[in-house]
Formats: C-alpha cells, sequence, structure tokens
C-alpha cells in the first residue's frame, strides 16, 4: 500500500531533541544502530540537551546505549553511527540554542526534529523551531503520550500545527511499527472469508489483553502522572480495536487507513465510569516516585462499545496491567455459538464458541478455533485450533521501522490529529470520574471485579505464558 497524503522526500539530518534523555538511550540510538547495520543511516545526527557534554562523552553515551542491548557485533556500523553525531547543548527557551542548531545543520534544508523529550518542553521547542525558521521544509516526531487528556491534545495539535502541516507531524504510537498489529491490517484487508463474518450477526464479542510481569520499574515518576488508561489504553490498545474495527478503506492508500480509523475513534461511545475497573499492584506505592496514598492504577479493564452498523451490541473488552502472571498481548474475536444445539457438546460448554485469536507479543501467531468430532460412536468433540502463522519474529523493531520512515517522509504508520483527539474524547470522561483503584496481588490477573465486568458475556481470556502461544 502506498502513502500518497505524505512527504515523499526524506530528511537530510536527524535531530534529537532530549539526546541524553532515557528514550534516546533506551530505543532511539539502538535504533540508529540498527539502521547502521542495514546501511541505512545515511544522515547526520545532531543531538541536542540541557546539559553541557563533549562530543566524545555523547558518543560514549551512544556506545552505553547500544551495548545494554547487547553485544555489538558490528564495530563498522557503531563507528559509522558515532562519526555522525553532533551535539548542540543549551536551554530549550534560548534563542541562542536554534542558532547554535541551525549552524550544526549547515547545508541541511530538510531534518527531522525527534522530540524525545517530556511534553511539557513541546510547546517551547516547537516554537523555538518555528521561530528559528528551522521548520520550513522539516518535519517533526512527536513522542506519545501526545497530550494527557482531549484539551491537552488539542493545545499540543494546536501548537504543532501553527507551526508545522499535518503532513509533517509524524505522532509516535509504537505498536503501529510492530509486525503482528500491521498483520491486522494485512490478515483483514487481504483475505475475503472474514468480511461476511466480521460484524455484530457473527461476532459476540472482542477481548484485547496487554499484560506485562514486571511493575513500573524506575519509572514511577512518569506512571504517577499517567496511569494505565493514558499509559497503553487510550494509545496502543485503540490503535488495535481501530486496525480490527475499521471499515475497509476505499482505495489504496494510508490516507484512506487513517481516515477510516478516525472514524471508528469517533463511533466510540465515551466510557462511564461503570465502564472501568482499575487496579492497582500491591506495593507500588512503595515504588520510587510514587506517592504513599497514589490512586494511580496499574491495571485498567474495561468495556466499550462502536456505535456504527458494523459492530453496534458488540461488548469489546480491554484490559492491560503491570505485575500480572505473564507478559503477552492477544486479541480474543470469539464468535457466537451456532443458532442450534444439535450436539450435547456443541454450545460453548467450556464457556467458549469459535474464535480467531491474534497473538501479538511476545511472539507473534494467527489462531482460528473451531470444533471437531472425536474419534467414535458419540457425536462429541474438541474445539481445535488452526493455526495460520506462529512464532514470526519481526525484522525490524518498531522504533527503527518508525525512524526510518519518518525520515523517509512516509506517514502511514503514525497517528493523524482527528484520530487522537477521537481517542481522547472516549477516555476523557473517567480520567477524573472513576471509582478507587482495587488492591491486586502481583503474579495474577487483575482484581477480581474486573471479572464482573465481562461477566454478561463470559469472562477473560488469560493468554499464555512463553514462546509458544498454545
Ligand atoms: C509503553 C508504555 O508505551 O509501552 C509502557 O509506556 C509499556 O508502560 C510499553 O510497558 C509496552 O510496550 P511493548 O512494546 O513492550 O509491549
Amino acid at each position: 500500500m502506498d502513502n500518497t497524503q505524505s512527504r515523499t522526500t526524506s530528511a537530510d539530518a536527524l535531530v534529537i531533541f532530549g539526546v541524553t534523555g532515557d528514550l534516546a538511550h533506551k530505543m532511539i540510538f539502538p535504533a540508529l544502530y540498527a539502521m547502521a547495520k542495514r546501511g541505512t543511516l545515511t544522515l547526520p545526527v545532531i543531538g541536542v540537551a540541557g546539559s553541557s557534554l563533549s562530543p566524545a562523552q555523547l558518543r560514549k553515551r551512544a556506545t552505553e546505549s547500544i551495548r545494554q542491548k547487547g553485544k555489538i557485533e558490528d564495530r563498522a556500523a557503531l563507528d559509522h553511527l558515532l562519526s555522525s553525531l553532533q551535539y548542540v547543548g543549551g536551554d530549550y527557551n534560548a534563542p541562542a540554542t536554534f542558532d547554535a542548531l541551525k549552524q550544526a545543520l549547515g547545508d541541511a534544508r530538510r531534518p527531522a526534529h525527534y522530540l524525545a523529550i517530556p511534553p511539557t518542553l513541546f510547546e517551547t521547542v516547537i516554537n523555538g523551531l518555528g521561530a528559528a525558521g528551522l521548520a520550513d521544509q522539516a518535519r517533526v516526531i512527536v513522542e506519545k503520550p501526545f497530550g494527557r487528556d482531549l484539551a491537552s491534545a488539542r493545545e499540543l495539535n494546536r501548537v504543532a500545527l501553527s507551526v508545522f502541516a499535518e503532513d509533517a507531524i509524524f505522532r509516535i504510537d509504537h505498536y503501529l511499527g510492530k509486525e503482528a498489529i500491521m498483520n491486522i491490517l494485512y490478515f483483514r484487508f487481504a483475505n475475503s472469508f472474514l468480511e461476511p463474518i466480521w460484524n455484530r450477526d457473527h461476532v459476540a464479542s472482542v477481548q484485547i489483553t496487554l499484560a506485562e510481569d514486571f511493575g513500573v520499574k524506575d519509572r514511577g515518576t512518569f506512571y504517577e502522572s499517567a496511569g494505565c488508561l493514558r499509559d497503553v489504553i487510550q494509545n496502543h490498545l485503540f490503535q488495535i480495536v481501530a486496525l480490527l474495527a475499521m471499515e475497509p478503506p476505499a482505495y489504496q492508500g494510508f490516507g484512506a487507513v487513517h481516515s477510516e480509523k478516525a472514524k471508528v475513534f469517533q463511533a466510540m461511545r465515551p466510557l462511564r465510569p461503570d465502564d472501568v475497573v482499575r487496579g492497582q499492584y500491591a506495593g507500588y506505592r512503595k515504588e520510587p516516585g510514587v506517592a504513599k496514598n497514589s490512586d494511580v492504577e496499574t491495571y485498567c479493564a474495561l468495556r466499550m462499545f462502536i456505535d456504527s452498523w458494523r459492530w453496534e451490541g458488540v461488548p469489546w473488552y480491554l484490559r492491560s496491567g503491570k505485575c500480572m502472571a505473564t507478559t503477552a498481548g492477544e486479541v480474543l474475536v470469539e464468535l457466537k455459538p451456532p443458532p442450534q444445539r444439535l450436539f450435547d457438546d456443541s454450545a460453548p460448554v467450556d464457556g467458549r464458541a469459535n474464535y480467531l485469536r491474534f497473538r501479538l507479543s511476545p511472539n507473534s501467531a494467527v489462531a482460528l478455533a473451531a470444533r471437531v468430532k472425536r474419534a467414535g460412536k458419540e457425536f462429541v468433540g474438541d474445539q481445535r485450533e488452526l493455526y495460520l502463522l506462529d512464532g514470526q519474529i519481526g525484522e525490524e523493531t518498531p522504533y527503527e521501522r518508525l525512524l526510518s520512515d519518518a525520515m523517509a517522509g512516509d506517514g502511514a504508520l503514525f497517528t493523524r490529529e482527528d484520530a487522537v483527539e477521537a481517542a481522547w474524547a472516549v477516555v476523557d470522561p473517567v480520567l477524573t470520574d472513576h471509582t478507587k483503584a482495587h488492591r491486586y496481588e502481583p503474579g495474577g490477573w487483575g482484581p477480581k471485579q474486573a471479572d464482573a465486568l465481562i461477566a454478561p458475556h463470559g469472562c477473560w481470556h488469560n493468554p499464555a505464558p512463553g514462546k509458544t502461544a498454545k
């Protein structure tokens, strides 16, 4: 699918604001190294940050960041990356910082500015770029969270759009760069057997679980300002819902995909407090940076509806949590049982009718479950999974993919202004109006109140641990 709506010229420099920060350390440098190994890192990289750092210190930091992901097996690629690096230090509020950046950019005319900085600084940097004339022909890459509610997302869009055109703004949601998630779009629209059953007549419910068996680690301060709903549900899980629920794009081009996804968010019914169960793992309040009486959720389960012709009445259950029993992501699309019970066991005796299962992480799989007869006199059988895909590994990491796309000017896997705002509009009513977070023990599946949420339509499907999807 081509991308008719975005710029096709490649950037001629990459500027990383916040180059000494966590995101650059954990994600961006490893992605740049991967690009260098592949031979696709062909532009200068200019790091910008508040502290004064010598070029040698920056190179050291970059090397350490790459080493923490594993052994450096391609020394030439690392040297290439390090020799592409420059550094500009200075206050983001000072015009002199942007002048120095201009100098460092030299002849480059189409820089990509990556804002790997706290959201509170987005506006300052975007305005600084505009005032210094560094935004013309340039593009800006903005990390999630894009806003913290509807009002702030609108304001951020307003600021960004006052300096950059929409097709020059690349809003990152790294889930869109994952193979298993790209496959949802492909699988839905590259096959014809799905379409006749992909609607309210045949789908009983859809569940999406993103579980992590670890806590907030060193991100307590961030988590206190975010919580699970903002951190992963409004963005990562909603993006998955959009890909599952969207109508077929009207033409071959990602502009059409963006439009259909935005319509899904617009059709989502705004959440009400009783659609949401919030949880907090025991011990969270003792994490560094966390308030002793914190009510921030580290787990969130919700029920939602998409008020469209296709999905009217179909419940969508989403949940995510830290300190859960395992680390895995799965989608379960449960189909309605046969209308007549011809065999004793043909209704979902074990609580599950036929389903389609997308395993998203740690490995990817697509499985279709159907009943088959057991050999013997009796007409009884078992539900078996037919694997269409099992254990495919992504070629590129999401960050490598998204960074390369942004530099190439391909906006297919980024989020659009209207979609981001529509997604915030769905969660906005429950960001502050909600019941208290229930405590849950680490190592399980979250608070039991979430079972009551899904009870009218069955029970949660808990993804299996480990590498295999079975
Ligand atoms: C990030 C969240 O966006 O996504 C984290 O801030 C979460 O809290 C992470 O752990 C999950 O991403 P992945 O790729 O590890 O599933």
